[in-house]
């Protein structure tokens, strides 16, 4: 029989009280029994990085995590991102440089943008890449993922 655990997730600062098997993944837990579709599943075994969340600021791919292992963590996803109408930097960027064709690889590519410049606004080019790297893209050929992401990165560190 599968042990069933009680526990609170703390999703964009609001608590999400579920029930989950102890191999329920946070991804899995966070789209189908909190609501929050925004994080996509793609591969399922942390190749492709489209369901990539922040856990306490850091980037981590959440099929590869438990829903367990996240009580008392600050889970971040993209619907977190904008404030009201008010889309962030990178958000904004995305759309401007043409970042995104189908948009399903553009959630994971946010979050992991806003980790990698929340930890390190002032990134090389070259570790910019380096860091990006780890999602995949079938569709834009990731030029222009790296210009938006270059462009917002100018923008935060510019300040409003
Ligand atoms: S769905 Fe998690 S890395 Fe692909
Ligand atoms: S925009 Fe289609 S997979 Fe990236």
């Amino acid at each position: 029989m599968t042990r069933k655990h009680d526990i609170t997730l703390t999703i964009n600062g609001h608590d999400h009280a579920i029930t989950v098997d102890a191999r329920r993944t946070l991804a899995d837990a966070i789209r189908d029994q909190c609501g929050q579709t925004g994080t996509h599943i793609g591969c399922e075994h942390g190749v492709c990085g489209s369901c990539t969340l922040l856990l306490d600021g850091v980037p981590v791919r959440s099929c590869l995590i438990f829903a367990v292992q996240c009580v008392g963590v600050a889970i971040r996803t993209v619907e977190g991102l904008a404030q009201g109408d008010e889309l962030h930097p990178l958000q904004r960027s995305f759309i401007e440089h043409h970042a995104l064709q189908c948009g399903f690889c553009t959630p994971g590519f946010l979050m992991l943008a806003v980790g990698i410049l929340e930890n390190e606004p002032n990134i090389s080019d070259a570790d910019l890449r380096a860091a990006l790297s780890s999602n995949l893209c079938r569709c834009t050929g990731y030029a222009n993922i790296v210009k938006a992401v270059r462009a917002a990165a100018d923008e935060l560190r510019a300040g409003p």
